[in-house]
């Protein structure tokens, strides 16, 4: 299988075999590990109803109505893993579908901090792990980020909510130059999901619930990261009864040595969340 990439290389002065890249670069054989999904945009879509998330009065995204993905999803024949799902009553199946199709609050909580804080943006290129509604990747790209590339374990939730969310949101120029989509679980891709690219920004909102899986989100991140880029993980502080929570998974990557992390905001109306950072330690990079 082969990839056709939107972005243009030159235009940030990186090279995907760049000789100073002293990570090691993916094989051809990577590639067909992860599944890239074409961006397209239907009538459908386009006639779909959505909601307005409103950000601190700030941002204003659009997205589908869950609920109307979910009930879609359900009515088709073929036999895709929302199915399941809806016939379990189950916001996530383990391995089958990990919740891509709701919008978590941190989602919106990461939004609220890039905001707020006016995180720059503007031509950086973007990596959200574990998108679902993609609502962070969204407004980067409201933000002029150079490209974006969105991805989540279920080839369903980027075909029938991330991309429609996104083509709510931006000109189809946007869509057809600077985002890309790809499907797949991180441990099943190995440490290879992603081209030999590499991002300024990684964000990712509601992924460390699951010990077992962080340690393949984290050689993402390792291998996703360029030199001097900045990662963003939005997440409860305890998930009750999974077991994973940004208190693990800081010490985790105390442990790894490659970063350093720092918590640069704590909510605590409701459950507690918070948002670290993640820079490389300047041995490591
Ligand atoms: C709870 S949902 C959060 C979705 C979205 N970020 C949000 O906050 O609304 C967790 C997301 O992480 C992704 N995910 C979880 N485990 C994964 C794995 N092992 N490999 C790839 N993606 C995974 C799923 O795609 C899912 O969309």
């Amino acid at each position: 299988m082969s990839f056709q990439f939107n972005f243009s290389f030159e235009d940030q002065n990186i090279s995907a075999d760049d000789p100073q890249d002293d990570k090691p670069s993916l094989e051809s054989k990577d590639l067909e590990t992860a599944k890239e999904i074409p961006s397209k945009v239907t009538e459908e879509i386009l006639a779909a109803e959505y909601e307005v998330l409103d950000v601190n009065k700030a941002v204003a995204i659009r997205c589908l109505r869950s609920k109307s993905v979910e009930e879609k999803l359900s009515s088709l024949s073929d036999d895709n893993c929302i199915k399941k799902t809806v016939e379990n009553h189950s916001d996530l199946i383990p391995n089958v579908y990990e919740g891509g199709l709701k919008i978590w609050e941190c989602s919106v909580d990461l939004v609220e901090h890039l905001c707020e804080t006016r995180v720059p943006l503007k031509g950086l290129s973007v990596l959200e792990l574990g998108c679902g509604a993609g609502l962070p990747g969204i407004y980067a790209l409201q933000q002029q980020a150079h490209h974006v590339c969105f991805q989540d374990f279920n080839e369903e939730v980027i075909s029938h909510l991330t991309i429609p969310n996104v083509s709510l949101n931006v000109d189809s120029e946007t869509m057809s130059q600077k985002c890309r989509f790809l499907s797949g679980g991180w441990s099943q891709t190995g440490s290879d999901l992603i081209p030999s690219e590499r991002y300024d920004i990684i964000l990712t909102a509601e992924t460390i619930y699951n010990t077992e899986s962080v340690p393949s989100l984290y050689k993402l991140m390792r291998r996703g990261l360029k030199p001097g880029g900045t990662i963003f993980v939005a997440a409860k502080t305890h998930y009750f009864g999974v077991g994973g929570g940004t208190r693990l998974f800081e010490q985790y990557v105390h442990n790894q040595g490659d970063f350093t992390v720092t918590t640069c905001k704590k909510i605590t109306g409701g459950v507690q969340r918070e948002i670290l950072k993640m820079n490389w330690n300047a041995e490591a990079r």
